[in-house]
């Protein structure tokens, strides 16, 4: 074999070894880069699962965001959260002042108050599964592995995203922005008239309103559903 030759093979065999290991090497989310671990199914995740339900449900006009402060708190991170409420990572329900107001049995003084609709019961459960779990600052990739921006369904994907991060703010007798995305039928809506997407994308209020922008696939899903006619699918 010639010089030019070993050269070549050796040149094939590196170019593929790179491919190879960036196969390998975590997918790093380009818009959140601390959610780099994979989900685990028995894990509860603060970044994913739980600041988007304290967003939706608590930081709304008037509310615990960074401006309205009510009651001195403030929901929209993990450090307002710790520094802003007693006991908040504690897991102990008479102690930690945040379960406690949420499961208030009164309901004016339940976090959020009525007329607002209390937590749902699956939301309750995984507050205290990550108290349980050591109630940790900690994040996952949701795209560990890559992104399929065609896997992009009403039911399995649109609207248990909805219910998570736009619900709290966006149902019941007065909704933000007078816009409801409590039903397959309101959320097509908004769809369909093009506001939806262009909600998740503007460069400042983007929604969730007070929340982390959403990820770059979560963004192709969503515009995929809405470019294949918004189909309760
Ligand atoms: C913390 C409360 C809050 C959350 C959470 C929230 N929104 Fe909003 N949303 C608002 C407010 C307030 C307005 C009206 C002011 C504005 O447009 O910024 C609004 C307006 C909108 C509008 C109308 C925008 C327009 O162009 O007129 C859409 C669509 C919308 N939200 C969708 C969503 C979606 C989708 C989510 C979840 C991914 C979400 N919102 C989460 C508070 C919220």
């Amino acid at each position: 074999m010639s010089r030019i030759h070993h050269w070549l093979v050796l040149g094939a065999f590196l170019a593929g070894g790179i491919v190879v290991s960036c196969k390998h090497d975590p997918y790093v989310n380009p818009t959140n880069p601390e959610m780099t671990g994979f989900c685990n199914p028995d894990s509860v995740y603060f970044q994913n699962q739980i600041l988007p339900i304290l967003v939706s449900n608590c930081t709304e006009s008037g509310c615990h965001n960074a401006q309205d402060r009510e009651d001195g708190v403030v929901l929209d991170s993990y450090q307002s959260l710790v520094s802003t409420v007693e006991n908040a990572t504690q897991n102990d329900l008479h102690e930690n002042k945040l379960i406690r107001a949420i499961l208030d049995n009164d309901p004016d003084d339940r976090m959020p108050p009525a007329p607002k609709s209390p937590l749902t019961v699956n939301q309750v459960d995984l507050l205290k599964k990550w108290l349980e779990q050591g109630a940790s600052n900690n994040a996952c990739d949701e795209n560990f592995g890559g992104c399929d921006p065609t896997d992009a369904r009403y039911y399995t994907f649109v609207q248990p995203l909805v219910q998570a991060k736009c619900q709290g703010c966006h149902s019941g007798n007065n909704p933000q922005g007078g816009i409801k995305l409590s039903n397959y039928a309101e959320v097509k809506a908004v769809a369909l008239n093009g506001k939806l997407y262009s909600s998740l994308v503007r460069s400042t209020n983007w929604m969730p309103l007070g929340g982390a922008k959403l990820d770059d696939c979560n963004l192709q899903r969503i515009q995929t559903w809405i470019q294949s006619g918004a189909p309760e699918n």
